[in-house]
């Protein structure tokens, strides 16, 4: 059996923060990313960062998702709310992209289109994108290679669909118990994936449901995740950023952010409020962990 690590992610990288708004968001919600900004700023500058002088790069690297319909004036919105002209430490990331640059694709928007509009990061794979629009293995490879060759991070979203599946009898003898998310990461990983190279773990079955994972599963789907993932790619174990996303609130994330192995949250319905939002930040870095 192949040895698998716990190894934590790049010790450099911040705690990632992300926000799927999916299709949830007017115009009247940027208020929403303006309390975000704000917050956001004041989490990455601590008492102890103002204490200790310069401040250090941001701990916290939040990204909003929002409906691509919002994109661009969330953008402006974010940077207005800075002062002396400086970028929001909040970026934003969209929520599907599609494989072809341009063309006859209806409904379709393209990686080149969304990093024009301002985005730096995109989901791959939502299983929302898997069960209602069909997306497989090959359509979500190519969404990732083209939102790699736009520019944009991709967030490899894989996640089995119910409870057991991906933790069968031999899951500590062998990669097999985690056959489904292995599989679905073979499938979607290119070669050489952009880099940093972030996966997101969301199980199906907790997804809006208020159901998570005990923390060693979550834990040990991360550690599988970073291990699969470096036998494809050339990256380092190490190197892997995990995420857990699935019913993460301000009352779980401080538990699921402690967890060995995982580099942030994808939040779906918590993202919606700035309040919850960033109280799921604030555990990330509160002196309990
Ligand atoms: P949830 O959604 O936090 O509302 O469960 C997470 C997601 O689908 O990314």
């Amino acid at each position: 059996m192949p040895e698998i690590t716990s190894s934590t992610g790049s010790a450099d990288q911040p705690t990632f923060i992300i926000g799927n708004w999916k299709m949830h968001g007017t115009r009247d919600a940027l208020a929403q990313a303006t309390a975000i900004g704000l917050g956001a700023s004041r989490l990455n500058a601590g008492p102890t960062c103002r204490d200790a002088g310069p401040v250090p790069p941001a701990r916290l690297k939040f990204v909003i998702c929002p409906p691509a319909t919002l994109l661009s004036e969330m953008a402006r919105t974010l940077d207005a709310g800075m002062t002396r002209g400086e970028r929001s430490p909040v970026a934003l990331g969209a929520q599907d992209c599609h494989w072809a640059p341009e063309g006859p694709y209806t409904g379709d928007i393209s990686a080149h289109m969304l990093a024009d509009a301002g985005a730096e990061y995109v989901l791959i794979g939502h299983s929302e994108r898997r069960s209602l629009h069909h997306e497989n293995g090959p359509m979500i490879r190519a969404n990732g290679v083209a939102a790699g060759a736009a520019g944009l991070i991709p967030i490899w979203c894989v996640g089995e669909n119910s409870r057991g599946e991906g933790f069968g009898p031999g899951f500590g003898d062998s990669l097999g118990g985690g056959a489904t998310i292995s599989n679905q990461l073979a499938e979607a990983l290119p070669a050489n994936p952009a880099l940093p190279l972030i996966i997101a773990y969301e199980p199906n079955w907790a997804i809006g449901t208020g159901v998570i994972p005990e923390g060693g599963e979550i834990a040990e789907m991360a550690a599988l995740l970073r291990h699969a993932a470096s036998q494809r790619c050339p990256v380092r174990p190490e190197d892997v950023l995990v995420l857990y996303g699935g019913s993460v609130r301000p009352e779980n994330a401080g538990a699921i952010l402690a967890l060995q192995g995982i580099n942030g949250v994808l939040v779906g319905g918590a993202s919606l409020t700035a309040e919850k939002f960033l109280a799921i930040g604030a555990e990330a870095i509160s002196p309990a962990r």
